[in-house]
Protein backbone atom coordinates (compact mmCIF):
# COMPACT_ATOMS: atom_id res chain seq x y z
CA UNK A 1 0.00 0.00 0.00
CA UNK A 2 2.65 2.64 0.94
CA UNK A 3 4.07 1.61 -2.75
CA UNK A 4 1.20 2.62 -4.28
CA UNK A 5 0.15 5.81 -2.70
CA UNK A 6 3.71 7.08 -3.13
CA UNK A 7 4.07 6.31 -6.89
CA UNK A 8 0.44 7.63 -7.11
CA UNK A 9 1.55 11.29 -5.49
CA UNK A 10 4.77 11.13 -7.30
CA UNK A 11 3.32 11.60 -10.55
CA UNK A 12 2.01 15.12 -9.11
CA UNK A 13 6.23 16.25 -8.59
CA UNK A 14 8.49 17.49 -10.30
CA UNK A 15 10.49 15.17 -8.24
CA UNK A 16 13.87 16.84 -8.06
CA UNK A 17 15.15 12.97 -8.57
CA UNK A 18 15.53 13.97 -12.01
CA UNK A 19 18.19 16.34 -11.35
CA UNK A 20 20.65 14.79 -9.43
CA UNK A 21 22.42 11.57 -10.48
CA UNK A 22 19.39 8.66 -9.67
CA UNK A 23 19.49 10.10 -5.33
CA UNK A 24 17.98 7.35 -3.25
CA UNK A 25 17.40 6.45 0.01
CA UNK A 26 20.03 3.60 1.50
CA UNK A 27 17.60 0.91 1.25
CA UNK A 28 17.41 1.43 -2.68
CA UNK A 29 13.37 3.43 -2.50
CA UNK A 30 13.06 6.72 -4.80
CA UNK A 31 12.38 9.49 -3.49
CA UNK A 32 9.08 9.48 -2.30
CA UNK A 33 6.89 12.23 -0.48
CA UNK A 34 4.96 9.22 1.14
CA UNK A 35 4.37 9.70 4.90
CA UNK A 36 4.28 5.25 5.35
CA UNK A 37 7.83 5.10 4.75
CA UNK A 38 8.75 7.14 7.76
CA UNK A 39 13.05 8.20 7.86
CA UNK A 40 12.89 10.09 10.62
CA UNK A 41 11.92 9.41 14.57
CA UNK A 42 9.40 11.90 14.60
CA UNK A 43 7.64 11.07 11.29
CA UNK A 44 7.59 7.43 12.41
CA UNK A 45 6.05 8.49 15.69
CA UNK A 46 3.18 10.30 13.52
CA UNK A 47 2.79 6.97 11.69
CA UNK A 48 2.34 4.73 14.84
CA UNK A 49 -0.21 7.23 16.01
CA UNK A 50 -1.87 6.94 12.71
CA UNK A 51 -2.07 3.37 12.78
CA UNK A 52 -3.44 3.43 16.08
CA UNK A 53 -5.86 5.36 15.20
CA UNK A 54 -7.24 4.71 12.21
CA UNK A 55 -6.68 0.79 13.94
CA UNK A 56 -9.05 1.61 16.81
CA UNK A 57 -11.66 3.17 14.11
CA UNK A 58 -11.70 0.55 11.65
CA UNK A 59 -12.16 -1.80 14.44
CA UNK A 60 -15.40 0.38 15.41
CA UNK A 61 -16.44 0.63 11.83
CA UNK A 62 -16.00 -3.38 11.34
CA UNK A 63 -18.15 -3.92 14.79
CA UNK A 64 -20.62 -1.56 14.09
CA UNK A 65 -21.25 -2.18 10.54
CA UNK A 66 -21.27 -6.43 11.42
CA UNK A 67 -24.11 -5.38 13.70
CA UNK A 68 -26.23 -3.43 11.16
CA UNK A 69 -26.05 -6.25 9.11
CA UNK A 70 -26.80 -8.86 11.63
CA UNK A 71 -30.08 -7.00 12.85
CA UNK A 72 -31.03 -6.02 9.03
CA UNK A 73 -31.06 -9.68 8.04
CA UNK A 74 -32.44 -11.49 11.37
CA UNK A 75 -35.12 -8.90 11.80
CA UNK A 76 -36.05 -8.54 7.87
CA UNK A 77 -39.83 -9.39 7.32
CA UNK A 78 -40.72 -12.55 6.49
CA UNK A 79 -43.63 -13.08 4.05
CA UNK A 80 -46.65 -13.75 5.70
CA UNK A 81 -45.59 -11.90 8.84
CA UNK A 82 -47.58 -8.73 9.44
CA UNK A 83 -47.46 -8.31 13.03
CA UNK A 84 -45.96 -5.45 13.85
CA UNK A 85 -42.44 -5.53 15.81
CA UNK A 86 -42.10 -5.43 19.53
CA UNK A 87 -41.80 -1.76 20.28
CA UNK A 88 -39.39 -1.33 23.25
CA UNK A 89 -38.97 2.78 25.19
CA UNK A 90 -35.49 3.53 26.89
CA UNK A 91 -32.73 0.77 28.53
CA UNK A 92 -30.71 2.50 31.17
CA UNK A 93 -28.20 -0.21 30.40
CA UNK A 94 -27.55 0.49 26.56
CA UNK A 95 -27.28 4.23 26.88
CA UNK A 96 -24.91 3.58 29.74
CA UNK A 97 -22.77 1.19 27.72
CA UNK A 98 -23.02 3.56 24.62
CA UNK A 99 -21.99 6.84 26.37
CA UNK A 100 -19.36 4.95 28.75
CA UNK A 101 -17.23 3.43 26.18
CA UNK A 102 -16.53 5.76 23.55
CA UNK A 103 -15.87 8.20 26.16
CA UNK A 104 -13.25 5.82 27.27
CA UNK A 105 -12.22 5.37 23.50
CA UNK A 106 -11.91 8.62 22.56
CA UNK A 107 -9.97 9.72 25.74
CA UNK A 108 -7.45 6.76 25.18
CA UNK A 109 -7.40 8.58 21.64
CA UNK A 110 -6.41 11.93 23.24
CA UNK A 111 -4.36 10.45 25.71
CA UNK A 112 -2.21 8.97 23.10
CA UNK A 113 -2.40 12.11 20.69
CA UNK A 114 -1.63 14.21 23.32
CA UNK A 115 2.04 12.08 23.94
CA UNK A 116 3.00 12.09 20.45
CA UNK A 117 2.39 15.83 20.13
CA UNK A 118 4.83 16.21 23.74
CA UNK A 119 6.80 14.04 22.49
CA UNK A 120 7.57 15.74 18.66
CA UNK A 121 7.07 19.72 19.28
CA UNK A 122 10.19 20.63 20.99
CA UNK A 123 10.25 24.73 21.78
CA UNK A 124 13.75 24.35 22.62
CA UNK A 125 16.67 22.33 20.77
CA UNK A 126 16.78 18.99 21.60
CA UNK A 127 20.57 18.37 23.49
CA UNK A 128 23.83 17.77 20.54
CA UNK A 129 21.01 19.36 18.14
CA UNK A 130 22.12 20.94 14.36
CA UNK A 131 20.36 24.25 14.42
CA UNK A 132 19.37 25.27 11.18
CA UNK A 133 17.06 28.33 10.20
CA UNK A 134 14.38 28.19 6.74
CA UNK A 135 13.45 31.19 5.64
CA UNK A 136 10.28 30.57 3.26
CA UNK A 137 10.08 32.90 0.21
CA UNK A 138 7.52 33.98 -2.70
CA UNK A 139 8.74 30.91 -3.66
CA UNK A 140 12.01 29.37 -2.65
CA UNK A 141 13.79 27.99 0.95
CA UNK A 142 16.71 29.91 2.15
CA UNK A 143 18.54 27.50 4.44
CA UNK A 144 20.77 29.22 7.02
CA UNK A 145 23.40 27.67 9.01
CA UNK A 146 24.24 29.86 11.60
CA UNK A 147 26.89 27.59 13.46
CA UNK A 148 28.34 27.07 10.19
CA UNK A 149 28.60 30.58 8.85
CA UNK A 150 26.93 30.12 5.29
CA UNK A 151 23.94 30.43 3.65
CA UNK A 152 22.13 28.33 0.50
CA UNK A 153 18.93 27.26 -0.80
CA UNK A 154 15.94 24.93 -1.85
CA UNK A 155 18.46 21.76 -1.06
CA UNK A 156 18.96 21.04 2.73
CA UNK A 157 21.86 19.03 3.93
CA UNK A 158 21.76 17.29 7.08
CA UNK A 159 23.73 14.60 8.62
CA UNK A 160 22.81 11.37 9.81
CA UNK A 161 25.45 11.65 12.55
CA UNK A 162 27.52 13.62 14.50
CA UNK A 163 30.44 12.07 16.19
CA UNK A 164 28.84 8.80 15.50
CA UNK A 165 25.83 9.39 17.23
CA UNK A 166 22.43 10.17 15.38
CA UNK A 167 21.74 14.01 15.41
CA UNK A 168 18.71 15.73 15.93
CA UNK A 169 17.99 18.75 13.44
CA UNK A 170 15.98 21.57 14.72
CA UNK A 171 15.04 23.88 12.45
CA UNK A 172 13.89 27.62 13.42
CA UNK A 173 11.00 28.45 10.94
CA UNK A 174 10.55 32.41 9.51
CA UNK A 175 8.74 34.03 6.59
CA UNK A 176 9.95 36.25 4.68
CA UNK A 177 6.38 37.32 3.31
CA UNK A 178 3.21 35.33 3.32
CA UNK A 179 2.18 32.08 5.16
CA UNK A 180 4.18 28.36 3.74
CA UNK A 181 4.35 25.52 5.27
CA UNK A 182 7.39 23.23 5.36
CA UNK A 183 6.27 19.82 4.86
CA UNK A 184 8.82 16.66 4.11
CA UNK A 185 6.69 13.84 4.75
CA UNK A 186 9.43 11.38 5.54
CA UNK A 187 10.85 13.28 8.03
CA UNK A 188 8.32 14.97 10.08
CA UNK A 189 4.89 16.52 9.77
CA UNK A 190 4.01 19.56 7.94
CA UNK A 191 4.99 23.13 9.66
CA UNK A 192 3.72 26.24 8.84
CA UNK A 193 5.83 29.31 8.55
CA UNK A 194 4.60 32.22 9.60
CA UNK A 195 5.48 35.93 8.85
CA UNK A 196 6.65 37.71 12.07
CA UNK A 197 6.87 34.47 14.12
CA UNK A 198 9.23 31.81 14.59
CA UNK A 199 7.91 27.99 14.58
CA UNK A 200 9.92 24.96 15.43
CA UNK A 201 11.04 21.85 13.37
CA UNK A 202 12.13 18.65 14.75
CA UNK A 203 13.45 16.19 12.70
CA UNK A 204 15.91 13.14 13.29
CA UNK A 205 16.69 11.23 10.50
CA UNK A 206 16.78 7.82 10.32
CA UNK A 207 18.65 6.49 6.92
CA UNK A 208 21.11 8.16 4.58
CA UNK A 209 18.96 9.40 1.51
CA UNK A 210 17.22 11.84 -0.63
CA UNK A 211 13.52 13.04 0.69
CA UNK A 212 11.20 15.40 -1.15
CA UNK A 213 8.62 17.79 -0.17
CA UNK A 214 6.39 20.52 -1.13
CA UNK A 215 5.73 24.04 0.68
CA UNK A 216 1.93 22.75 2.07
CA UNK A 217 0.27 26.19 2.06
CA UNK A 218 -0.94 27.84 -0.53
CA UNK A 219 1.24 30.93 -0.89
CA UNK A 220 0.70 32.63 -4.14
CA UNK A 221 0.70 31.74 -8.31
CA UNK A 222 4.07 29.77 -7.72
CA UNK A 223 2.99 27.75 -4.32
CA UNK A 224 2.90 24.23 -6.49
CA UNK A 225 6.75 24.81 -7.51
CA UNK A 226 7.93 25.51 -4.37
CA UNK A 227 9.46 22.28 -3.70
CA UNK A 228 11.73 21.20 -1.00
CA UNK A 229 14.62 18.66 -1.17
CA UNK A 230 16.22 17.02 2.11
CA UNK A 231 19.66 15.11 1.66
CA UNK A 232 20.53 13.20 4.68
CA UNK A 233 24.39 12.63 4.32
CA UNK A 234 26.81 10.21 5.80
CA UNK A 235 29.33 12.22 8.65
CA UNK A 236 32.08 12.90 6.61
CA UNK A 237 30.06 13.42 2.93
CA UNK A 238 28.24 16.07 5.23
CA UNK A 239 31.53 17.82 6.49
CA UNK A 240 32.77 17.63 3.46
CA UNK A 241 29.63 19.49 1.94
CA UNK A 242 30.08 22.30 4.33
CA UNK A 243 33.69 22.74 3.95
CA UNK A 244 33.20 23.40 0.44
CA UNK A 245 29.94 25.29 1.24
CA UNK A 246 31.73 27.79 3.77
CA UNK A 247 34.38 28.64 0.81
CA UNK A 248 33.81 31.75 -0.82
CA UNK A 249 33.69 31.23 -4.44
CA UNK A 250 36.61 30.95 -6.72
CA UNK A 251 37.61 33.25 -9.98
CA UNK A 252 38.06 30.72 -12.53
CA UNK A 253 39.91 32.02 -15.31
CA UNK A 254 38.25 32.25 -19.23
CA UNK A 255 34.70 33.52 -17.48
CA UNK A 256 36.13 36.89 -16.85
CA UNK A 257 33.69 38.53 -19.24
CA UNK A 258 30.41 36.89 -17.95
CA UNK A 259 31.74 37.24 -14.52
CA UNK A 260 31.98 41.25 -14.80
CA UNK A 261 28.45 40.92 -16.78
CA UNK A 262 27.24 39.54 -13.71
CA UNK A 263 28.29 42.03 -11.22
CA UNK A 264 27.50 45.00 -13.45
CA UNK A 265 23.74 44.31 -13.73
CA UNK A 266 21.10 44.52 -10.83
CA UNK A 267 21.62 40.35 -10.78
CA UNK A 268 23.65 41.61 -7.44
CA UNK A 269 21.15 43.43 -5.10
CA UNK A 270 19.03 40.07 -5.17
CA UNK A 271 21.97 37.69 -5.04
CA UNK A 272 24.50 37.11 -3.18
CA UNK A 273 28.14 35.47 -4.45
CA UNK A 274 30.17 35.37 -0.92
CA UNK A 275 33.79 36.73 -2.04
CA UNK A 276 32.52 39.22 -4.73
CA UNK A 277 30.17 42.88 -4.53
CA UNK A 278 26.97 40.55 -5.07
CA UNK A 279 25.83 40.95 -1.74
CA UNK A 280 21.93 40.97 -1.97
CA UNK A 281 19.31 38.56 -0.01
CA UNK A 282 16.21 38.84 -1.77
CA UNK A 283 16.78 35.91 -3.64
CA UNK A 284 18.81 32.57 -3.65
CA UNK A 285 22.69 32.76 -2.46
CA UNK A 286 24.78 31.61 -6.03
CA UNK A 287 27.99 31.09 -4.31
CA UNK A 288 28.03 27.62 -5.05
CA UNK A 289 24.54 27.36 -7.03
CA UNK A 290 26.38 24.43 -8.92
CA UNK A 291 26.44 22.37 -5.97
CA UNK A 292 22.50 22.12 -6.44
CA UNK A 293 20.76 19.50 -8.68
CA UNK A 294 17.48 21.82 -8.74
CA UNK A 295 16.66 25.52 -10.10
CA UNK A 296 13.97 27.71 -9.10
CA UNK A 297 13.01 25.82 -6.01
CA UNK A 298 12.77 22.23 -7.98
CA UNK A 299 11.25 23.29 -10.69
CA UNK A 300 13.74 22.38 -13.18
CA UNK A 301 16.83 20.00 -13.01
CA UNK A 302 20.11 22.06 -13.10
CA UNK A 303 21.18 22.10 -16.36
CA UNK A 304 23.28 23.95 -18.35
CA UNK A 305 20.41 24.02 -21.10
CA UNK A 306 17.96 24.46 -18.15
CA UNK A 307 19.91 27.45 -16.91
CA UNK A 308 20.35 29.39 -20.02
CA UNK A 309 16.68 29.63 -20.64
CA UNK A 310 16.20 30.99 -16.43
CA UNK A 311 18.94 33.79 -17.07
CA UNK A 312 17.49 34.71 -20.32
CA UNK A 313 13.59 34.61 -19.17
CA UNK A 314 12.98 32.88 -15.45
CA UNK A 315 9.16 33.74 -16.42
CA UNK A 316 9.41 31.25 -19.14
CA UNK A 317 9.93 28.75 -16.99
CA UNK A 318 8.17 29.68 -13.83
CA UNK A 319 5.55 32.28 -14.06
CA UNK A 320 5.22 34.62 -11.52
CA UNK A 321 8.27 34.27 -10.14
CA UNK A 322 9.81 37.55 -8.51
CA UNK A 323 13.06 37.31 -10.93
CA UNK A 324 12.96 39.68 -13.98
CA UNK A 325 14.33 38.90 -17.94
CA UNK A 326 17.30 40.91 -17.37
CA UNK A 327 17.31 40.89 -21.23
CA UNK A 328 20.49 40.32 -22.16
CA UNK A 329 21.37 39.31 -25.73
CA UNK A 330 21.85 35.09 -26.58
CA UNK A 331 25.61 36.10 -26.58
CA UNK A 332 25.09 37.66 -22.65
CA UNK A 333 23.53 34.77 -21.64
CA UNK A 334 26.06 32.55 -22.59
CA UNK A 335 28.70 34.06 -20.67
CA UNK A 336 26.58 34.85 -17.64
CA UNK A 337 26.04 31.23 -17.72
CA UNK A 338 29.40 30.24 -18.31
CA UNK A 339 30.56 31.91 -15.37
CA UNK A 340 27.89 30.62 -13.12
CA UNK A 341 28.57 27.37 -14.13
CA UNK A 342 32.08 27.66 -12.52
CA UNK A 343 30.09 28.41 -8.78
CA UNK A 344 30.84 24.94 -7.57
CU1 LIG B 1 5.08 28.59 -0.14
CU2 LIG B 1 3.04 27.50 -0.74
Amino acid sequence: MAMASSCLLSIFYVLPAMAADGPVCADGAAPSPSMFAPRSIPAQKILDVSWFVWGICGLIFLIMAALILWCIIKYRQRPGDDTEAPQIYGSNPIELAWTIIPTVIVFVLFLVSARTIFEIDHTSPPPGSLEITVVGHQWWWEFDYPDQGFVTANELHVPLTRDGKSVPIYLTLESNDVIHSFWVPQLAGKTDVVPNRLNHLWLQPTMVGTYVGQCAEYCGTQHANMLITVVVHEEDDFNEWVTNQRTDAVDEPGVTEGRNLFLQTSCINCHRIRGTVANGTFAPDLTHLMSRSVIGAGVVANTPENLSTWVFDPQMIKPGCRMPSMKLSPEEVKQVVSYLLTLK
